[in-house]
């Protein structure tokens, strides 16, 4: 098997550390570049938790590092300390990394890749999409060579997690959104109506951490906790969504779910609206709009086996 080459754009926060290591721990898939871009913390942050991580699993081909946006394209940013903690990933200490980042900009990374590997790349963003905007603003002729792009954002027919109908992603920058989604680019919507279908229970996390007792194992387990404990004070279950590794999944099996094609805009000025991703679900196509597949249905079982067997390994 020939691992596809993935570029990933990350806001590094607990569920994007569980994507990076589904990623980093999965053959089908070769990790070129870690981007990074405010979201549910500041870029700085998310970069050093990117190296931090890296040192942790002791990546032995490391991908570039590169740092990106600090803020949204308009909007004053946002964060979300309350779901991830102050530093991203829930307050635990690390060991400091020795690992460094690149001088290249997440832009520059982002456009480099795109003209190496072409439709071969895949770019999984799982954070606001600013530098993904940013790269087509300066060279959109490099990002459509990209294969494909999964984007977990959005929020269609179920409640949104960033007030009543947007999703965090989009809502962070709502500007970023609407200009990917009427690029024409080969993109997958990962939104909350699937990722709300799977839950992560702490029970299971802490049966699976002790069966497979190492330093890894039991880093998931304190990182996870704050976030857990989050939805259960705002949910109600003591688990966690787990958001980003589904990108990741869908990245490595795209059968793994099942998609619309459909015109997709997302609100930019709403007063109550925000961030709301506005889809055509109507039949009939209408000439002209560009489209995207939104990802509505996913096998669970199939992603909880591929999920497990690769954050435990
Ligand atoms: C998305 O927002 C962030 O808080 C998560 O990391 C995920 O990317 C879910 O709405
Ligand atoms: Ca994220």
């Amino acid at each position: 098997m020939i691992p596809k080459p993935v570029l990933i754009d990350t806001d590094t926060g607990v569920d994007d550390a569980l994507a990076l290591i589904v990623a980093l721990h999965s053959p089908e898939l070769s990790v070129k570049a870690i981007t990074t871009v405010a979201g549910n913390v500041e870029v700085q942050k998310c970069t050093r938790n990117v190296l931090l991580l890296l040192e942790l699993l002791k990546v032995k081909d490391r991908p570039l590092v590169a740092q990106g946006a600090t803020k949204p394209l308009r909007q004053k940013l946002v964060t979300a300390p309350e779901v991830h903690g102050k530093d991203g990933l829930g307050g635990i200490s690390f060991k400091k990394s020795t690992t460094r980042k690149t001088s290249l900009t997440a832009v520059e990374t982002i456009l480099d890749a795109c003209n190496t590997w072409g439709k071969k790349l895949t770019i999984v963003a799982i954070g606001p999409l600013t530098n993904l905007a940013q790269a087509w603003k300066k060279d959109s002729k490099s990002l459509r060579k990209v294969g494909r792009i999964v984007s977990m954002g959005g929020v269609f027919r179920v409640p949104g997690n960033t007030g009543p109908v947007a999703e965090f992603n989009y809502f962070v920058d709502p500007d970023a959104a609407h200009v990917l989604f009427n690029t024409g680019l080969p993109i997958t919507v990962v939104p909350l109506d699937l990722t709300h279908q799977i839950v992560l229970m702490r029970r299971e996390m802490e049966y699976r951490a002790k069966r497979r007792a190492s330093r890894l194992t039991s880093t998931i387990l304190r990182l996870t906790k704050f976030y857990m404990q989050y939805h259960k004070k705002i949910d109600g279950f003591y688990g966690a969504y787990v958001h980003d590794p589904i990108a990741v999944a869908v990245a490595i099996d795209p059968t793994l779910v099942q998609t619309q094609n459909m015109h997709v805009d997302v609100e930019t000025e709403g007063q109550y609206t925000r961030g709301m991703t506005v889809a055509d679900f109507r039949k009939t196509s209408r000439h002209g709009e560009q489209t995207v597949d939104v990802a509505l249905t996913i096998n669970r079982e199939r992603f909880l086996k591929l999920f497990h067997e690769r954050l435990w390994k």
